[in-house]
């Protein structure tokens, strides 16, 4: 194969990997759905979750990512030792190629709808009253322009390659980020309610513990890790062979967990902090609101309510937000851009063009059909299609790839790993207990 980019540093691609990981999952979902499945119960389901089924499925994409050198489909068919198995690599890996971009459809609208918020609270500062109605009204144009400017920045990251555009990029917007949620936190504490959200987040009420909590929360853990279409096997494949893989995984899964866990700490007490205000926080069934309601209702009521200073709240809450979306599509769109890369002569900045464009095609042909397609794509990516594929991962590691191949690629950045924890355990883990687990979990819900 020919030369091929990779990250410069250790730091640029935990960076990368975490900037995959972290976002509007972890600042949006984690915390929502932590807030509609009870608070703190949800919390705990979700950390056994992240460690014990997520780690080990990173780890497969990371090792066969880096054994093979390639995008998910190319990987898949290298380790694969025969005939059958190498179709069922270009099929399994196919349908990851094909997932991580209808993930990145969906995506793009609902980032587009962060940025429209950004603008608005940039317009609001200005007295500029139709333009900020119209950002924040819901309509096919405005989704049209917020989503089509959203795919604009991810083409021209992508389309600059590894080091000189998704590393780049991530290093320098992911400090910033953490920057941002740490000042909200420290704001929102002081604010009256923050407590009521606070103790709601971190004390457990287990007779919330239902199966359909732990549903929600493998789901969520494979959605916040990136898995099971090839974002985080990509990743792997720039890595250098020094790199001691096992540490790495469990940084960006630590680091994952850690800041979906801080951005409960943000939205969980401000959305107390907005009852306080006056806001309604509750639906008509007297559940607290989720959804868009949340982020777009609840949270901007906050902000209206703070006076002047509201505005640059809002303008530093969707910064944030935007900025998390960013990181992530970017990874998405890496996973067709670098099979077509490596597989035609289109080369990268064609390749990420052309794609981005057929992707932003289906995100359009989603906000024409919003109210059919926008909740389905969403349940179909990432509550199923998301945990069998990291599921089919697992099995290519467990099963089909030879052993002491595995062994030999893991022991190239890290020599003493036969005498370790990891390896007594993991490889047992992903060839037998990920797999029971992920189909227990899953197949009940198809039900
Ligand atoms: N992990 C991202 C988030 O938490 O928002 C979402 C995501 C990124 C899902 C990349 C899938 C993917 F391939």
């Amino acid at each position: 194969m020919a030369s091929r980019e990779q990250f410069s540093s250790r730091t640029g691609f935990v960076m990368a990997a975490a900037g995959s990981a972290i976002g509007l999952g972890n600042i949006w979902g984690f915390p929502t759905q932590t807030a509609s499945n009870g608070g703190a119960a949800f919390v705990l389901v979700y950390l056994l979750m992240a460690f014990c089924l997520a780690y080990p499925a990173l780890m497969a994409e990371l090792i066969i990512g880096r054994h093979a050198r390639a995008n998910i489909v190319t990987a898949l068919r290298y380790i694969a030792p025969n005939k059958a198995t190498r179709w069922l690599g270009t099929f399994v890996g196919g349908c990851g190629v094909v997932v991580a971009s209808l993930i990145l459809s969906f995506y793009t609208i609902v980032a587009g709808w962060m940025l429209a918020y950004l603008g608005q609270s940039i317009t609001g500062l200005l007295s500029w009253q139709s333009a900020s109605d119209w950002l924040v009204t819901f309509s096919f144009p405005r989704n049209l322009a917020t989503g089509g400017l959203f795919m604009i920045l991810t083409i021209a990251i992508v389309g600059k390659g590894v080091s000189g555009g998704i590393e780049k990029w991530s290093t320098r917007l992911m400090p910033m980020l953490l920057a941002i949620m740490v000042l909200l936190i420290v704001y929102v504490m002081t604010q009256p309610g923050a407590m009521a959200g606070l103790r709601l987040y971190l004390l457990p009420d287990l007779s919330h513990l239902e199966p359909s909590l732990i549903v929600d929360a493998l789901g969520q853990a494979f959605f916040s890790l990136s898995l099971g279409v090839g974002t985080m096997l990509v990743y792997g494949s720039y890595l250098s062979e020094k790199e001691n893989l096992p540490s790495l995984g469990a940084t960006v899964t630590l680091v994952d967990s850690g800041v979906a866990f801080i951005a409960g700490l943000l939205i969980l007490p401000a959305i107390y902090v907005a009852q306080a205000h006056g806001a309604d926080i509750f639906d008509a069934q007297g559940n607290l609101y989720a959804g868009p309601n949340l982020i777009f209702q609840v949270l901007p009521a906050l902000f209206d309510s703070m006076g002047t200073i509201g505005l640059g709240v809002a303008l530093a809450f969707f910064t944030l937000m935007s900025i998390a979306a960013l990181t992530s599509s970017i990874s998405m769109l890496e996973v067709p851009v670098s099979l077509a890369a490596e597989e035609t002569d289109l080369g990268r900045p064609k390749a990420t063009l052309l794609i981005g464009g057929l992707v932003f095609v289906v995100s359009v042909l989603i906000m024409l059909n919003f109210d059919t397609l926008f909740d389905f794509v969403i349940t179909l990516t990432t509550v199923y299609s998301q945990p069998i594929l990291g599921l089919m991962l697992c099995i290519f590691v467990g099963w089909i790839w030879h052993r002491d191949n595995l062994l030999k690629e893991i022991k190239a950045g890290h020599p003493e790993i036969e005498g370790t924890w990891f390896w007594r355990i993991w490889p047992f883990y992903v060839k037998a207990f990920c797999p029971v687990l992920i189909l227990a979990i899953v197949i009940p819900s198809f039900t």
